[in-house]
């Protein structure tokens, strides 16, 4: 049996009836580290990649992956080696940056809630760009900075008001979200920050919300950033870049979102048209790099036909796959080794003690006690997030690079997560 590549996951295919990222068989890598197991492909992670960097191709242009989309060493070391840079929104975040080998030269610090310790380690650091949220988180950079005798580079995150047409949580550049700085306050806090001695104004950004799969959104956001770039250098104030964000959708269930490549020649034909075509460009792309390169294996532990639902019990929970728990994501569900048998349709749920812990709903599955199946899409935001609710140990991650296959992650131990812990008495 050999069928073709799975929609939307290219480096993810079955050979003769068995399931395999790029060359590695995936049934043998849950054999060899147990399951849930964590599985990414290099080549799909750089493929989407290369989509950004063909769209750029003679443009002045830093490609900042936003790593809570997966923060492991390994991927953001695969990154930084492919030249990019990275959006980070913790001190935590920039310490894997640095650890991993990227350049807080080219990092960019975003997020509503930074402390003063992190904004004084990301200027100790030489942080490319602090992107400013509020008026009062401008106040407080400019005292840290001044406190050290230094500058700190900012771009101001503004809020274009624009429908993603996406999930409400995941939504965030409309008025009543509590990112960027309003529209009509613009002009005025570039004023301020251009008169502020320790900071250095550099750009402007927005990021208009997550799994995007319009073009649209894109290109009312940069609309609406180039008329406020135009006003605040009529206000005197020169703005060196211009951030459009992240938020490119994935395929999840049949979507088709726009190619990078696609997206961006139709925004710098805009930019062009209107007389920006010289400035210098940044994004900040997370789950579009990551999301489709990987997948989570998990085992089928019991099946409980029921009179209304037939639960499909397997050993990968809402702890390492928070998506549809939280936000009643889709993620496709398919088997390792799949049957002949004519499917059932299944509840497929973990074991965690809560109603709301189920990976899909209604799944047409051929499944028995035992099987492997694997969660498709799960290389964005599912590690990222996962936790160890129910004392439950956070799964492994594997790096398959051809017919290599690199242990990224080793599986937490009991002892690991009670390392910090005292008892008193
Ligand atoms: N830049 C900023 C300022 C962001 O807040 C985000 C994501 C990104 C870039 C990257 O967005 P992406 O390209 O990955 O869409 N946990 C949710 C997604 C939360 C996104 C938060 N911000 C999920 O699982 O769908």
């Amino acid at each position: 049996m050999h069928t073709p590549h799975l929609p939307g996951q290219p480096h993810i295919a079955y050979h003769d009836g068995e399931l395999f990222v790029e060359e590695a068989n995936l049934s043998a890598l849950a054999q060899q580290h147990g399951t849930p197991l964590f599985v990414y492909s290099k080549a799909s992670m750089l493929a989407a990649l290369a989509a950004y960097q063909r769209g750029f191709a003679g443009r002045q242009v830093q490609i900042c992956y936003a790593m809570k989309a997966n923060s492991s060493l390994a991927i953001i070391a695969l990154f930084a080696q492919a030249g990019c840079g990275f959006d980070v929104v913790s001190l935590g975040e920039l310490t894997r940056v640095l650890r991993a080998g990227g350049l807080a030269s080219r990092t960019i610090f975003s997020g509503v809630g930074k402390t003063r310790p992190e904004m004084q380690a990301a200027l100790q650091a030489g942080i490319g760009c602090f992107n400013v949220e509020s008026e009062a988180e401008l106040e407080v950079l400019n005292e840290v900075a001044l406190g050290l005798g230094l500058q700190a580079p900012v771009s101001i995150r503004v809020n274009p008001n624009v429908d993603p047409q996406t999930h409400p949580y995941i939504s965030t550049g409309l008025k009543g979200n509590k990112f960027g700085i309003a529209h009509e306050r613009v002009v005025q806090t570039y004023q301020r920050a251009a008169a502020l001695p320790g900071l250095r104004v550099m750009g402007i950004d927005c990021h208009i919300g997550s799994q995007i799969t319009q073009e649209s959104p894109y290109l009312d956001a940069m609309d609406r950033m180039l008329d406020l770039v135009e006003a605040i250098e009529v206000a005197g104030v020169p703005i060196r870049h211009i951030d459009l964000g992240g938020g490119l959708g994935i395929n999840y269930n049949g979507e088709t979102p726009p190619e990078a490549d696609a997206l961006w020649c139709q925004l710098l034909a805009k930019l062009d048209a209107r007389g920006f075509g010289q400035r210098a460009l940044m994004v900040e792309p997370g789950r579009s790099l990551v999301g489709n390169a990987g997948l989570c294996v998990t085992e089928v532990l019991y099946l409980k036909p029921g009179e209304q639902k037939n639960f499909c019990i397997i050993d990968a929970a809402m702890n390492d796959l928070p998506r549809p728990a939280m936000y009643q994501a889709f993620h496709q569900i398919v088997p390792l080794q799949p049957r002949t048998t004519a499917p059932d349709t299944w509840e497929v749920v973990g074991p965690i003690c809560e109603s709301g812990d189920w990976i899909g709903h209604d799944r047409p599955l051929s499944v028995a006690q035992g099987d492997l199946l694997a969660v498709l899409s799960a290389g964005a935001y599912c590690m990222s997030m996962a936790s160890n609710y129910n004392t439950r140990n956070r799964a492994a991650e594997v790096l398959v690079d051809g017919s290599l296959a690199h242990l990224i992650r080793a599986r937490e131990s009991y002892a690991d997560q009670m390392r910090l812990e005292h008892l008193i008495g």
